[in-house]
């Protein structure tokens, strides 16, 4: 058998014991440390996870482990100093979604990993989710048509954030699941969006993409509505998808519906449409947790040295995406369009 790859963690707050849960379970990982600046959070979870031999409030200690690898879920804007401390000591990084805040961050942080040969690899859960693959196999395969248009609902009441607006908190997930359905960048993007209740912190967006082929794209992001909801929509010219990733296990209904324009003639207003009407299905899924795919992803990458898919690159393109949506919430949603080799922003009008 081959040796186990030792991970530390850095942040135990909401969401780092979910990653330490899954790193626990995977027989070919060993979590050896947890850092957090909170020794309350540090006690918790010794308690829940005794395997976990070593916590400490300053992460730096983690160098002094023996540590291959390390998972950093921490607020975003800290990701940039300790993802780079991590690689420049010798450890292959995971770091939750945001990559970064700012764009040369990222790029730096993707730099730093090329330079020290270390795998660098960022938390898009959805792109190892078994519903956002079948939903790549579904466009891929042509079933749908062409793709028309795809919208996207990220909404609940909360979680607040204090230090990051709805975008940047929400929109990544849809952003990566985009780019990853569609294998491309978005050539124009717009956001308008309203800071409700924490003043200058915008808690609903809207955000348009246009994307090569004519397809549209549409992210709502909310903290404040009062349903709980993760919905896709893809409209294609053959076929119609809807996923629900609350639905318990009928995540995707592929619809057998469309509309056609049969006749124009000359007069005007009159048209004709055929509309079509077939069944829905919902296809069975065999699904594994996402994040435990996602663990299992980075260990393989650490093993193999292949990039991830959701690599260091991939990371630095949605904080590019997130930037240029931000400047346009911040300019009354003008329509802007983003340089993904400089990271300038400009005006698409
Ligand atoms: N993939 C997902 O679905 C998902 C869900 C929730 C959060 N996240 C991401 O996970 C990250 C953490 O979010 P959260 O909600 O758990 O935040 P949180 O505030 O609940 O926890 C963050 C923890 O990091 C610790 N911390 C901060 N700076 C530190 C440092 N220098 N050294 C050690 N510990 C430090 C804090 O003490 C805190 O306990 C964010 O990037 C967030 O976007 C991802």
């Amino acid at each position: 058998m081959s040796k186990k790859i030792r991970v530390g963690a850095i942040g135990c707050g909401y969401w780092g014991p979910n990653l330490i849960r899954n790193f626990i379970e995977i027989p070919n990982a060993e979590m050896v440390a947890v850092a957090d600046l909170d020794q309350k959070l540090l006690d918790r979870l010794e308690s829940r996870f005794p395997q976990i031999q070593n916590t400490t409030t300053n992460y730096r200690d983690l160098f002094e482990m023996d540590l291959d690898a390390v998972i950093i879920a921490t607020p975003p804007q800290t990701h940039f100093v300790l993802a780079k401390d991590c690689m420049e000591n010798g450890l292959h990084v995971l770091v939750e979604k945001p990559l970064t805040l700012d764009s040369n961050e990222a790029k730096g942080l993707v730099d730093i990993a090329a330079k020290h040969d270390r795998i660098l690899m960022v938390g898009h859960v959805f792109e190892y989710n078994t519903a956002v693959l079948a939903l790549k196999d579904l466009i891929k395969s042509g079933e749908l048509g062409d793709i028309y248009y795809i919208d996207f609902i990220r909404a609940s009441l909360g979680l607040f954030q204090t230090k990051a607006n709805v975008l940047w908190d929400l929109a990544p997930h849809d952003i990566s699941i985009l780019r990853f359905l569609l294998d491309a960048d978005p050539i124009t993007i717009s956001s308008t969006g309203l800071s409700c209740v924490n003043n200058g912190i915008e808690d609903v967006a809207y955000t348009t993409f246009t994307f090569p082929n004519r397809v549209l794209a549409h992210i709502r992001s909310s903290w404040l509505d009062p349903n709980k909801n993760r919905s896709v929509t893809i409209v294609g010219s053959k076929k119609m998808v809807v996923y629900d990733d609350l639905e318990p296990l009928e995540k995707i209904k592929i619809y057998d519906k469309g509309v056609e324009v049969i006749r124009r003639t000359d007069t005007f207003g009159d048209w004709s449409f055929a509309y079509h009407y077939g069944d829905m299905i919902a296809p069975y899924y065999r699904f594994e947790e996402p994040l435990r795919e996602e663990c299992k992803h980075f260990l393989e990458c650490i093993e193999s040295g292949e990039q991830p898919r959701s690599d260091g690159l991939n990371g630095l393109r949605v904080v590019q995406i997130l930037e240029a949506a931000d400047y346009s919430l911040k300019n009354k949603g003008l329509t802007v369009s983003m340089d993904f080799e400089t990271s300038e922003i400009t005006s698409a009008h």
